[in-house]
């Protein structure tokens, strides 16, 4: 087993990387003060296949646990779920020292941390991330939320957990298309901070398609090592932050033009970072090699590296550039690379410059 710490004083908490780890969750959770009641949180997919044995583990190690189970997507990420959720958390008297269990995905993980921040002004949670994405980004860092109509994520709270239980076990219930969705955020890391990572991946990238919880250990450990040295430097993203969100305004603008439906997060996060390491090539020196190794490291992942859209809705996509929340007065800013293991951000790129390397991606 690896571990991982986010240092942030007295609100520091482990992240702890391996393979059957679910079973430990009740003994782990004794260490961390906690108090006797908790409610686990999770969805109509994960449930089925964990809960029961994080709800046994929580029992052995004298906790009174309940468990909540809720819709698999998206659109569980809203008031109408959070509310469902305090008021459960209500109904079974669940009090300033209970706790509450966040079991899945990036969806459950936002929601759970949202849930817990707000309950009774704040209630502790712990991360159980099931997916990859989840366990090399969401679950860490402590950015809870939940969606409005009008945008993702627009509501929300900086709220850590107490604790992250990464088990690499739970990967294998995971579809492959989510594995390699999961990928592509990894391949960031590599981008924005490690280059001798990204060389690492370009060698690692068949054994993690191929599910080898070694070389799955090793990036996840290595991902929430990264995720966690930036964190602890700047947690409300009044700064560095910002580089996590490489990709990310091209790739937020695609899955909202394409209603979140067309792509999963990491794919459009793919061609996210693609239009990204081509705007980095003519604005902040990035060579077109290493432009490149970037696509070819993508495309390797099995992620798609080329829009998939009618060339009209290529405008629809810069249109949705505007709503994205890391943009203000107007102008569109980017975290672009100077070169394969750093980036700079607040990058002002002129919408024209945007326009033409989308049209290079059709
Ligand atoms: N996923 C980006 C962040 O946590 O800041």
């Amino acid at each position: 087993m690896r571990e991982v710490k986010v240092e942030l004083g007295g609100r520091s908490y482990q992240i702890q990387i391996g393979s059957e780890l679910l079973d430990s969750i009740g003994r782990q959770c004794k260490k961390l003060s906690l108090g006797r009641r908790c409610m686990v949180i999770t969805d109509s997919n994960v449930g089925p296949l964990y809960g029961e044995k994080v709800g046994a583990s929580l029992s052995a190690a004298g906790f009174e646990s309940v468990q909540v189970t809720v819709r698999a997507g998206e659109q569980t990420k809203s008031w109408r779920t959070a509310a469902y959720c305090h008021d459960q958390l209500a109904a079974h008297r669940m009090e300033r020292g209970s706790f509450i269990v966040a079991l899945g995905g990036g969806v459950i993980g936002d929601l759970a941390g949202f849930v817990a921040a707000t309950y009774l002004r704040g209630v502790a949670f712990v991360q159980v991330p099931t997916t990859l994405l989840a366990q090399v980004d969401s679950s860490v860092g402590g950015k809870t939320g939940i969606n409005l109509t009008s945008g993702k994520n627009l509501v929300g709270a900086f709220y850590q957990p107490r604790h992250v239980f990464c088990d690499l076990s739970t990967l294998d219930s995971l579809p492959d298309r989510e594995l390699r969705s999961g990928l592509s955020e990894v391949v960031k890391y590599g981008i924005i901070y490690d280059d001798v990572f990204f060389r690492r991946l370009e060698k690692l990238m068949p054994a993690l398609v191929g599910r080898q919880s070694k070389a799955l250990g090793e990036i996840v450990a290595r991902c929430c090592a990264i995720k966690a040295d930036v964190v602890g430097q700047d947690e409300t993203e009044t700064g560095l932050r910002a580089i996590l969100n490489f990709g990310h305004t091209i790739g937020h603008a695609l899955e909202a033009v394409t209603h979140y439906k067309k792509y999963l997060h990491g794919e459009a996060i793919s061609i996210g970072q693609v239009a990204a390491a081509r705007l980095s090539c003519l604005q902040a020196g990035l060579t077109s090699a290493e432009a490149r190794s970037m696509e070819t490291l993508l495309e390797k992942a099995g992620l798609p590296v080329h829009l998939t859209l009618k060339k009209q809705q290529v405008e629809s996509l810069i249109q949705a550039m505007s709503l994205d929340k890391k943009v203000s007065d107007g102008v569109v800013k980017f975290v672009l690379a100077s070169r394969l293991g750093q980036v700079q951000w607040g990058c002002k790129v002129p919408m024209e410059q945007v326009r033409e390397v989308l049209y290079q991606l059709v």
